[in-house]
């Protein structure tokens, strides 16, 4: 899918005033600084669309991207960063909460890991609590341009074994790089699928 047109809409604290209409949306979420932003860039190929930053916390609302005027990309504040303190942390993880549970556009979610990690517990119980809620979501396994090709696919794969312990059934994975777009192609089709399935609804 070519992304011909990509502008910044709205930033909210509230899912209620989140761009009304039907368009479905793709979110992206993950503890702060595993990359959602630079995706969000690295998908659109503009690099100042969203804003990134070295030190966690960036992104602190729901920022919505409407793409080729019939969807929308969404960068979401990361969870767990620790520094914003326990009522920081509070407000944001119920700005996420709501949108996740509320917004009925959102169509597919993206759960960020960095690839370099060991399997998280804040990233283990956070997909858990996607799974008793209901929620779609896949997996992007972030910043792989920082490890060599076996150390990637055995970080990976270690990971997935763990997620098996857990669920049944895989969700849908990617890995990605914003260094060098691993990873763009496969997430754009994937979106690309599911855009046109609910266009033929
Ligand atoms: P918050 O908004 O703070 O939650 O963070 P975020 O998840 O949006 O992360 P962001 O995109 O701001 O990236 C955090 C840092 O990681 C920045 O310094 C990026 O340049 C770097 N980074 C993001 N993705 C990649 C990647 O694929 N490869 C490499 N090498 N660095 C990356
Ligand atoms: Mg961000």
């Amino acid at each position: 899918m070519e992304i011909t047109n990509a502008e910044f809409v709205i930033s909210n604290t509230d899912v209620k005033k989140c761009p009304a209409g039907t368009f479905p949306e793709y979110a992206f979420i993950g503890r702060s600084n595993v990359g959602k932003s630079s995706l969000i860039n690295m998908l659109t190929s503009r690099k100042g669309l969203a804003m990134t930053s070295s030190t966690p916390g960036k992104t602190m609302l729901i920022n919505h991207f409407l793409i080729n005027n019939s969807w929308y990309l969404v960068d979401l504040p990361g969870y767990g960063y620790a520094k914003r303190g326990q009522k920081g942390k509070e407000q944001i993880q119920k700005v996420i909460e709501d949108y996740i549970l509320d917004r009925e556009q959102m169509t597919n979610l993206f759960v960020l890991i960095d690839s370099r990690l060991e399997p998280q517990k804040i990233d283990l119980e956070f997909m858990e609590w996607l799974g008793e809620n209901g929620i779609p979501f896949s997996i992007v396994f972030t910043k792989s341009d920082k490890l060599k090709g076996g150390r990637l696919k055995m970080n990976i794969n270690a990971y997935l074994q763990d997620l098996r312990k857990q669920w049944e059934e895989l969700p849908p994975y990617f890995i990605s790089s914003s260094e060098n777009h691993t990873g763009r192609t496969e997430i754009l089709d994937y979106i690309e699928t599911i855009n046109k399935e609910i266009n033929t609804k």
